[in-house]
């Protein structure tokens, strides 16, 4: 899972745990025997194949336990293993012949990252002491037996990324130390059961990429009335999960990343969003969310990324998303948003990529988005946009993306485009853009796909299009171009698609066809 790899709050986590584990003696049943302890590892490694022996081999001498490959011992006279740590190291074969019970001082068992195939056995129950089981970017199958949940002791519990199939049972609410609990990346089905939310010291839930269903609640554990206190991070993305965003999660007010998007979420969003006041990455993206954005959203002012798409939001968007002043991504494409873009969206001057495709937005693009300079991508397609393309968006000298095709705009094309020297994508198709091309367009070294069709432009093409040899789609049809092709196009190698006609261009096109043909 990528996500595991990188992020520090992962280390602090990971770090601070491993100081929990450190204080917390083991108590319980007499520690096994060197003896019984290298039996079951040796047992084991006897199943596993014959890379995974090259991969052990340190493991033989019983007098060395402590010092064999991925063992940890825990400072006792006696040996007695503590941990298990074989992270990537292509171990292929299953746990069903680990003798757990003989290991059962364990407090961590990583085989993250292998190549282990079968099912949890029932008998990882033996490890009573276990605070942390890593068995993630495996190829375990089965579903997850219900005795795991007596390894009470657990705070770590990673199963992402195998493909464990079956519901997740309600007993999980009984591992209430949980403080990380990642399910994602399986095929696990039924809903989430309620007692989840007893998981009062959990920080970070990711059960996203299952096939999980049915609507979410959160029960609160007995003798208390808050959910999941200490939750910062829920991820359930890319599931088929559905019914409203209930109360259960809009209460969640530790939450800093919450991610629903690619559900089946329905009604509104609720305006209790807006007091998750910790919040800085919030998608609810592709779902069947409708009513109007909350203006309350607004109130979220550590937002760095707010993704609303693909949803049936409508109304104006309201001009309190001025306030986001951190967000670095905006997406509220593929709704039915109404009105204009508001002016307040100029205060967002960190957005990097700002989506309002396909909606039904109205009025002139504002010249103040000239402002937002560090804008890689703007996404205005399929709207009802008017007037003129702003010559301010020649400012935005960051932009690799501009995408305003599809709508009302009228007007010359404004010479400073040509600024846009990042550019690799410039749709400007189906609008009523009038004459001429300007030159500058023909020195977007770094153009890719470049749309000019079904407008109303006149003149001859830019004489130096397609000059950075990068130029693969370009269309220009529908026009009434006029003039020779420039030759910087006819020896345009690159190009994978062009369309021109319905103008009143000359020149050799199929010797450009040749061209096509001969790379
Ligand atoms: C096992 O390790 C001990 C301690 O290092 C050593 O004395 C002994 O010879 C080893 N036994 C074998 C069979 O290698
Ligand atoms: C799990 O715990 C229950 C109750 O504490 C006990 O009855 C059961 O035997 C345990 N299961 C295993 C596999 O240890
Ligand atoms: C919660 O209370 C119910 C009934 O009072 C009881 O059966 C159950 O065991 C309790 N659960 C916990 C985790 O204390
Ligand atoms: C809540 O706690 C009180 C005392 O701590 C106890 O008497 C009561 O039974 C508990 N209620 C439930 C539902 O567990
Ligand atoms: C929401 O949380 C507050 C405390 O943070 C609690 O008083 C309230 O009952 C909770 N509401 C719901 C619906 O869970
Ligand atoms: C999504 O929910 C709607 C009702 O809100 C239902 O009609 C539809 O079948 C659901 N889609 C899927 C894929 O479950
Ligand atoms: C927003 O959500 C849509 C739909 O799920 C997705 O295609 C898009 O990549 C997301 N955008 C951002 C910036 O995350
Ligand atoms: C947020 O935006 C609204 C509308 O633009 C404004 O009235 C309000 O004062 C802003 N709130 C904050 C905290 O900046
Ligand atoms: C851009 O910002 C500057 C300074 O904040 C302001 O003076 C200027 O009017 C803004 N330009 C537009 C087009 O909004
Ligand atoms: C333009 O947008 C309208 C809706 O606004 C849509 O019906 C139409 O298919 C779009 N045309 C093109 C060429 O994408
Ligand atoms: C942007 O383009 C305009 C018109 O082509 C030009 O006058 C201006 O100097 C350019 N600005 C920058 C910063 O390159
Ligand atoms: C470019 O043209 C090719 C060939 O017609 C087409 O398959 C592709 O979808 C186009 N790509 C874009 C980004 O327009």
């Amino acid at each position: 899972h990528p996500a595991m790899d990188s992020p520090s709050p992962w280390r602090t986590l990971l770090a601070s745990l491993i100081i929990l584990m450190a204080l917390v003696s083991p108590t319980a049943a007499p520690p096994p025997t060197p003896g019984e302890q290298a039996g079951a590892l040796l047992a084991w490694r006897a199943t596993l194949g014959g890379q995974s022996q090259r991969a052990l081999r340190s493991w033989g001498n019983t007098s060395t336990l402590c010092s064999w490959r991925g063992v940890r011992c825990g400072a006792r006279r006696r040996p007695v293993i503590t941990g298990v740590h074989l992270r990537g190291v292509r171990l292929a074969g299953t746990l069903g012949s680990l003798d757990f019970a003989a290991l059962r001082a364990l407090t961590s068992l990583d085989l993250w990252r292998n190549r282990l195939a079968g099912s949890i056995p029932p008998s990882i129950a033996a490890l009573g002491e276990l605070h942390a089981l890593l068995l993630q970017g495996n190829q375990i199958s089965g579903s997850i037996p219900p005795s795991l949940a007596n390894l009470t002791r657990l705070h770590l519990l990673m199963l992402h990324d195998n493909q464990i199939s079956g519901e997740i049972a309600g007993q999980i609410g009984e591992l209430g130390n949980l403080v990380s609990l990642d399910l994602s990346g399986n095929q696990l089905v039924g809903s989430i059961p309620c007692e989840i939310g007893h998981l009062n010291h959990l920080v970070r839930l990711d059960l996203s990429d299952n096939k999980l269903s049915g609507p979410v609640s959160f029960c609160p554990a007995n003798n208390s009335t808050v959910n999941l206190e200490n939750l910062n991070r829920l991820s359930l993305s890319r599931n088929n999960l559905a019914g409203p965003i209930s109360k259960d999660i809009v209460n969640l007010s530790s939450l800093q990343h919450l991610d629903i998007s690619q559900n089946n979420f329905s009604g509104l969003i609720p305006g209790g969003v807006g007091g998750l006041n910790k919040l800085t990455f919030l998608h609810l993206s592709d779902n069947q969310l409708s009513g109007p954005i909350p203006p309350e959203i607004g109130n979220l002012q550590r937002l760095k990324q707010l993704n609303l798409s693909a949803n049936h939001l409508e109304g104006y968007i309201p001009t309190s998303l001025g306030n986001l002043t951190q967000l670095t991504a905006l997406n509220l494409s593929t709704n039915e948003l109404i009105g204009p873009i508001p002016k307040e969206i100029r205060n967002l001057v960190n957005l990097e990529s700002l989506g309002l495709g396909q909606n039904k937005l109205t009025a002139s693009i504002p010249n103040s988005l000239g402002n937002l300079t560090k804008l890689t991508t703007l996404d205005l397609h399929d709207n009802q946009l008017s007037g003129n393309i702003p010559r301010e968006l020649g400012y935005l000298v960051n932009l690799e993306e501009l995408n305003i095709y599809n709508n009302t705009l009228s007007g010359s094309i404004p010479s400073s485009l040509g600024n846009l020297t990042k550019l690799t994508t410039l749709y400007l198709c189906y609008n009523q853009l009038s004459g001429s091309i300007p030159q500058e367009i023909g020195n977007l070294r770094n153009l890719v796909w470049l749309t000019l069709s079904s407008n109303k432009l006149s003149g001859p093409l830019p004489s130096g299009l397609c000059s950075g040899g990068r130029l693969q789609n370009f269309t220009a049809y529908n026009n009434m171009l006029v003039g020779p092709l420039p030759t910087s196009l006819l020896r345009c190698t690159s190009l994978v698609r062009f369309r021109l006609e319905r103008n009143q261009l000359q020149g050799d096109i199929s010797e450009m066809g040749t061209q096509i043909l001969s790379t």
